[in-house]
């Protein structure tokens, strides 16, 4: 299956993962990608929105049909293909914070935005889209995430040119392997690679915000399903989804 066969452009639009929704209920085919300049209506995971002002970041969508099987496990093959096109095209080895952050030392760089579609039960597609900022300068980030938030061009300081559309390039060919792993199968790869580029590390305190409920406890690991593991009080207790925070140093 080849990813970016086919690329719909577009210099501004709402945003990409709506965009590539519609191509897929319209039946394109799988690797179709949706890519955008800017969006005004980014979306974030939770709810939130995701600034994407015009030329600062990579702003994309891909087109997947997976089988249903294993799907929490696609925000962590986002997290390493990007991870492996930034090193690829900008020799900065980032690191990946469950389930769908990118991070260069505790800020964020980037996110994946996995989205799923179901009929009857049977799933139809997968929208797998992934925000990254490249250009931004601490002004363009609203003031709320400035302290957390970050680009490649600010932790490369411009020694290294950050070329957008080589990080496309290489977006293309670290998610066909990726995927590839995915659909044979191979859960162990992908949570062994996630885990050796981890933000966080075993025995590290953590809280997990997930849907009715905020937990706190020592990180222990991802399982072979996706889900991220905490040891509370002595028992351990296993997410799906959520959103780690870092407590302490
Ligand atoms: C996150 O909150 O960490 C996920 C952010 C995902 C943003 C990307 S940008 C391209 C795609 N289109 C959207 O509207 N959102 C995702």
């Amino acid at each position: 299956m080849k990813i970016g066969n086919k690329i719909h452009r577009f210099s501004s639009c709402p945003s990409t993962n709506n965009l590539a929704r519609k191509y897929a209920s319209q039946g394109e085919p799988e690797g179709t990608v949706v890519i955008a300049d800017q969006q005004t209506k980014g979306k974030g995971t939770q709810g939130r929105e995701w600034i994407s002002p015009p030329g600062k970041g990579v702003y994309i969508s891909f087109i997947l049909y997976p089988p249903a099987s294993g799907l929490s496990l696609l925000p962590l093959v986002g997290g390493l293909t990007v991870r492996e096109a930034v090193f690829e095209s900008v020799g900065v080895s980032v690191q990946l914070k469950w389930p769908n952050d990118i991070m260069w030392k505790r800020k964020k760089l980037g996110g994946i935005l996995c989205e799923s579609s179901f009929w009857g039960g049977k799933l139809l597609y997968v929208i797998l889209g992934i925000g990254l900022n490249t250009g931004h300068q601490v002004q363009d980030f609203p003031e709320e995430v400035r302290s957390a938030a970050s680009s490649l061009d600010l932790i490369t300081s411009k020694e290294v040119q950050v070329e957008r559309e080589s990080i496309v390039e290489n977006l293309f060919q670290s998610l066909e392997c990726w995927y590839e792993v995915f659909l044979k199968g191979e859960n162990s790869k992908i949570v062994d690679a996630f885990q050796h580029h981890s933000a966080i590390y075993p025995g590290k305190k953590v809280t997990v915000a997930a849907e009715n409920e905020v937990v706190s406890g020592i990180y222990s690991g991802i399982n072979p399903e996706g889900g991220i593991i905490l040891d509370v009080g002595g028992k351990q207790k296993t997410f799906y989804s959520g959103q780690v925070h870092f407590l302490g140093k």
